[in-house]
């Protein structure tokens, strides 16, 4: 029976019961509007509207729910109530009579699902957050282990300057240090409880809502019941902080697919996370890594149907509101799972260093060098700019590298040049010279090593 049948004269329809109900959905949010629940008991218990036994009874037999119901959303949804808060009601009634049907006193569903939401909210996010700092400490290991490895840098993905594989990695992990950071922030934010803020205009008891919020692991309570009630900003936030760092990862999974294809080849993946084709048997796909861009574009697609349904919302509750968390839970999960996939590819991800090397010597990647090398010997930059692009003009025509022509020649370049040119234009010289904060040389890469503070453990 619904919590709201005695207006109503007629039952709702097959139809709109389908299209209504959301318990397939907010099954999720079981524990959470237990643990509501048992708060507002204990809230009511303190304002004389149930008795401490009552409160207590009411405790007890929520917490029975949630023990025979929790991780079973199939028997959930079996009951065939219309959310979760109706389902949870509906057993407490089973189980204590009418004392389950005092418990809703002064409570509406509107601040119940805003603050069962916001605990989920809350939960998750520190799941997530762990698992990012999981994925920063792999990057931090793996980053260890290849910190003098070289591969080409690109800008346009053209071979620029060649960096250490480590830098490379450090550069994701000031990535993840920011997504860690935006959810930190996202989640202080969010730290505010609802509860007490009724259906829009606050409860009509006088509850302590500021120790009704402490009580149930929150910061502070909302200070504006029609805001409480209707806020979902907190959903549009760790969606967006989703999106961000799911962007970062799937950059860095676009980054790794080509340094893992044929043509690139500077590094290979596990085999625990490719997999084979049914028709070529030479081929080893890099799955793992395309799914984790591949899902980045769903992510972004709830972000955009949060901030959309949300766009028009007059004050307060609106039904549209229930459309929050289908979006959030898919967003949540796919972060999380991406997460750990990233994690495991990072684990066992070689480098094929003498690949990668001989790559970072091709391309010309020493061209700037020799631009460098005519400016220390007093030709403005302009003009070795110019000097160098005719010079790898004609090492191109030739075939060979810069540091591949005798001196002569490169004296046709410029009569400036001399046989010192070659100690500047080989790779470690070009790392070397990176030695400023923030730098690829091995020197910095080490040292940027040594400032991370988080405890650097086999993932
Ligand atoms: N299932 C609803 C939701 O998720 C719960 C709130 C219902 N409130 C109401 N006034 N019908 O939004």
């Amino acid at each position: 029976m619904a919590l709201w049948g005695g207006r109503f004269s007629e039952a709702s329809s097959d139809l709109f019961k389908q299209f209504n109900d959301s318990l397939v959905v907010d099954c999720r949010l079981l524990k959470q509007d237990i643990e509501g629940s048992i708060a507002w008991a204990h809230a009511l218990a303190k304002v004389d509207v149930l008795s401490p036994e009552e409160a207590q009874r009411l405790q007890v037999a929520l917490l029975e729910v949630l023990a025979e119901f929790d991780g079973q959303p199939q028997l959930v949804v079996a009951s065939g109530a219309e959310d979760i808060h109706s389902f949870v009601e509906q057993q407490l009634i089973l189980k204590v009579g009418d004392l389950g049907k005092k418990l809703h006193t002064g409570r509406s569903r509107n601040d119940q699902v805003a603050t069962d939401l916001k605990l989920w909210c809350k939960q998750e996010g520190e799941a997530v957050l762990a698992l990012l700092i999981k994925m920063q400490q792999s990057l931090i290991h793996l980053a260890e282990r290849e910190s003098d490895a070289v591969i080409p840098g690109y800008t346009h993905l053209q071979r620029a300057q060649p960096i250490t594989f480590g830098h490379w990695c450090l550069a994701y992990l000031e990535m993840l240090e920011r997504d860690v950071t935006r959810l930190q922030d996202g989640l202080t934010r969010l730290d505010v409880c609802p509860l007490g803020s009724g259906a829009l205009a606050g409860t009509a008891y006088p509850i302590d809502r500021h120790e009704l919020a402490v009580s149930l692991g929150f910061k502070t309570a909302t200070m504006n019941s029609l805001d409480g009630v209707s806020d979902r900003d907190h959903v549009i936030e760790l969606c967006n902080s989703a999106a961000i760092s799911m962007m970062h990862l799937s950059r860095m999974a676009e980054d790794l697919i080509f340094f893992n294809s044929g043509e690139a080849g500077f590094i290979e993946l596990a085999d625990q996370v490719t997999s084979g084709s049914s028709l070529m048997p030479q081929k080893k796909n890099p799955d793992a890594l395309e799914l984790i861009r591949g899902k980045t574009g769903r992510v972004y697609g709830a972000l955009m149907g949060i901030l959309t349904t949300m766009k028009g919302l007059p004050m307060a509750y609106n039904k549209d509101m229930q459309e929050d968390k289908e979006g959030l839970f898919d967003v949540v999960d796919t972060w999380q799972i991406c997460l750990k996939m990233a994690t495991l590819v990072m684990k066992d991800l070689k480098v094929n260093r003498a690949r990668a090397l001989s790559a970072a010597q091709q391309g010309y990647a020493n061209a700037t060098e020799l631009a460098d090398y005519l400016v220390s010997k007093g030709i403005p930059f302009r003009e070795a700019h110019h000097i160098v692009g005719e010079a790898v003009v004609g090492a191109i025509a030739a075939n060979k590298a810069l540091e591949d022509f005798t001196l002569e020649e490169l004296q046709g370049f410029s009569n400036i040049i001399q046989s010192d040119v070659y100690q500047h234009l080989t790779i470690e010289s070009i790392l070397d010279k990176r030695d400023v904060l923030g730098g690829t040389s091995i020197k910095q890469v080490k040292e940027a090593l040594v400032r991370q503070d988080k405890p650097i453990e086999q993932v």
